[in-house]
């Protein structure tokens, strides 16, 4: 009996020594538990007078293995701990991870800069829908069902009097119905025409500009435009009134910046002129002001809308409208400030 206990404690504390686990050490304790029960097992064969010490004996064996996986259970534990440090370890000397923070679009940073340019000369910004009646995006600017002019916009319409709005002009009337001269407003946004190539997308953004007050005339339309260009390209820059046509403003003009690229002796982005078409103003149509309820005999007014893509282009040295709109980070991160 003696011998098997022995046999019993070399096997159980070998295969001990060789655990990694709590599961591995929980295995050979079941080992050593079925081992005892068959030594054990053989007591009753035994004189009757031998059993009491060697119950004894069985007992302080039993005792020290126990120590001994109790031991061994605080070797496997922290085995097991240092293991799983090990994997979580973190190389604080590695580079991080830098995690790209977003920017401001070119055209909102176009949109912002013309805000302030205005803002500073007193604009308040007001801002229309997207989705107009016809009534406000062409019968109310003087260009009634039928007119000609109404061609220049190929419009999107939703149903028989709705549409995508074609020009934030239609914010003119709104404000206008609204609010009695002085008016000094400045309205951005999202305008829709069914046009589509380089230059043009069918969704673009335009800044309109409106003021209306007694004694408004034409040199103070130009004399802004001119703050603008300065402001907005470089301070040499020259601004050109050329007649034009819109249905709302009488007189009306189509207004141009002296090239920034050339400085006006001439080249391939002006096409040799010198000069470049940025936006089409006026002085608004005495019809307009009579329909939205202001006197045309006490008060005159100008407005003036560009599209900001175009300002963007000309402003960054963009060829292709599309890249503004293609979201390209590749493209736009250029822009960051
Ligand atoms: N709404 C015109 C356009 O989209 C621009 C414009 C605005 C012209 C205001 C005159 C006055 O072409």
């Amino acid at each position: 009996m003696q011998q098997k206990l022995e046999a019993l404690r070399a096997e159980i504390e070998s295969a001990m020594q060789k655990t990694e686990t709590g599961r591995a050490l929980y295995e050979v304790k079941v080992k050593f538990q079925t081992g005892l029960k068959g030594v054990m097992s053989g007591m009753k064969d035994l004189p009757k007078e031998d059993r009491p010490a060697f119950g004894k004996i069985v007992n302080e064996f039993k005792q020290n293995m126990e120590e001994k996986f109790a031991a061994r259970e605080t070797v496997v534990k922290k085995m097991e701990m240092d293991k799983k440090y090990a994997a979580e370890r973190i190389d604080i000397t590695m580079p991080g991870k830098a995690y790209k923070a977003g920017a401001l679009h070119p055209i909102t940073l176009v949109k912002n800069q013309l805000i302030d340019i205005f803002a500073g000369m007193g604009f308040k910004v007001f801002e229309g829908p997207e989705i107009e009646t016809d009534y406000y995006n062409f019968t109310a600017l003087n260009t009634p069902k039928d007119h000609p002019a109404r061609d220049m916009q190929d419009t999107f319409y939703l149903a028989d009097n709705l549409l995508l709005r074609t020009q934030t002009s239609a914010g003119q009337i709104r404000v206008m119905e609204k609010e009695t001269p002085p008016i000094k407003i400045l309205s951005p946004g999202r305008v829709f025409r069914s046009d589509d190539d380089a230059t043009h997308s069918p969704m673009f953004h335009q800044m309109e500009g409106l003021v209306v007050d007694k004694g408004i005339t034409l040199c103070d339309l130009q004399g802004m435009l001119a703050e603008f260009a300065r402001k907005m390209f470089t301070s040499s820059t020259k601004v050109r009134l050329r007649p034009s046509y819109f249905p709302f403003t009488e007189p009306s003009v189509e207004v141009d910046l002296s090239c920034s690229e050339c400085g006006g002796k001439g080249c391939r982005l002006c096409k040799g002129t010198g000069w470049i078409e940025v936006l089409g103003a006026g002085m608004v149509n005495r019809h307009v002001l009579e329909n939205c309820g202001v006197d045309p005999d006490e008060y005159t007014g100008f407005a003036f809308g560009m599209g900001i893509e175009r300002i963007a282009m000309l402003k960054y040295g963009i060829n292709n409208i599309k890249t503004l709109f293609e979201n390209d980070t590749r493209f736009l991160t250029q822009f960051e400030e």
